[in-house]
C-alpha cells in the first residue's frame, strides 16, 4: 500500500471523534505543500496534539516514511475513543505512532522537551461559552471558549518546551482567534511565522500556520529588551502584512 495521505475511505471513525472535516484538509494540504521541506528537514520525531480521527497523524507517516527513515510518530488525544479510532487508522494505513491519552502532552514534558522537530495541531478553536472547553466527548473537538483561544493558549507554550532547536509548528487556527496576535505571541518567544494555506468559505476564513525558531527575531528580541522597547514596528508590520484585514475587523470591539 502506498498513499500520499490517508484515505478517507480508510480512516475509521466513532460518534464522539471528530470526522475529518474542512481544517483536517487544509491542514494536510499545508503539509503536502511544504512535503519537500519536510524531507529535507529529516525530522526523527513528528508529533500531533490532538489527533481525533488519525487523519492527519496517518498523512503525515504516509508522506515522510516510518523506520525506514528514522522517523518516530507520537499523537495525543484527551478523548480515549479518539485515540482507539486513531490506532484503526493506522493500522488500517499500515503505519505506526505511539498513541497517548492525556491533556496536550500531559506526562511527557520531561522525556520529549526539546526533541519534536514537527509539531501538528488542529485545536479545538470555535468560540464558545467556557464552561464547554475540555468537556469529555466530542464537545472536546471544537469547544475553545473566549475567542476559540483556551485550548490553543494552553499548547502553544508547551510546544515552545517540546520543540527542538529545527522544531517546527503547524497550527490551524480561526480569524475569531486572532491568528496575528498568536504570531506575535509567538514573536515573543523568538518564532517566525508564515502562513502555508488559507481557506475562507462565507462564515470562516482558516489559516494554517507555520513556526519557526528564527534568529532574527532572537536579535529583534534582544534589542527590544536592551532598550526596553515593544515589539518594534517593521515585525508589527510584517505580522499584519500577511493576514486579511478581515481579520481585523472580526476581531474588533464590534
Ligand atoms: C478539531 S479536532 C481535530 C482532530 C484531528 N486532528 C483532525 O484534524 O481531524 C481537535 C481534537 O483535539 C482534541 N483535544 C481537545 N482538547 C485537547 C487537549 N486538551 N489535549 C489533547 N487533545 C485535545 C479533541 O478531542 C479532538 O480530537
Amino acid at each position: 500500500m502506498s498513499f500520499r495521505t490517508a484515505q478517507i475511505r480508510l480512516v475509521s471513525s466513532h460518534r464522539e471523534v471528530y470526522e475529518p472535516c474542512d481544517d483536517s484538509f487544509a491542514l494536510v494540504d499545508a503539509l503536502l505543500s511544504d512535503r519537500n521541506n519536510l524531507i529535507e528537514h529529516h525530522p526523527t520525531l513528528c508529533m500531533e496534539v490532538g489527533s481525533g480521527s488519525g487523519y492527519i497523524i496517518t498523512s503525515l507517516a504516509l508522506m515522510l516514511g516510518q523506520e525506514a527513515s528514522g522517523v518516530h510518530y507520537i499523537a495525543t488525544d484527551i478523548n480515549p475513543h479518539a485515540v482507539r479510532v486513531t490506532r484503526e487508522t493506522l493500522e488500517a494505513h499500515g503505519v505506526h505512532s505511539e498513541l497517548i491519552t492525556t491533556d496536550i502532552a500531559s506526562g511527557l514534558e520531561k522525556r520529549l522537551a526539546g526533541l519534536v522537530d514537527v509539531m501538528v495541531v488542529n485545536p479545538p478553536y470555535v468560540p464558545t461559552p467556557e464552561d464547554e472547553v475540555g468537556r469529555e466527548g466530542i464537545a472536546s473537538a471544537w469547544a475553545g471558549g473566549e475567542n476559540g483561544r483556551i485550548v490553543i493558549d494552553k499548547i502553544l507554550p508547551i510546544a515552545d518546551n517540546l520543540l527542538s532547536d529545527k522544531g517546527w509548528l503547524y497550527v490551524v487556527t480561526l480569524t475569531a482567534n486572532n491568528p496575528s496576535e498568536i504570531c506575535l505571541q509567538m514573536r515573543q518567544k523568538g518564532y517566525a511565522a508564515r502562513i502555508v494555506v488559507q481557506r475562507s468559505t462565507e462564515e470562516e476564513s482558516l489559516h494554517v500556520i507555520k513556526f519557526w525558531r528564527d534568529f532574527d527575531t532572537q536579535v529583534d528580541l534582544k534589542e527590544m529588551a536592551a532598550t526596553n522597547k515593544t515589539v518594534p514596528a517593521r515585525v508589527m508590520e510584517s505580522l499584519v502584512s500577511q493576514f486579511p484585514l478581515s481579520a481585523f475587523w472580526r476581531s474588533g470591539p464590534q
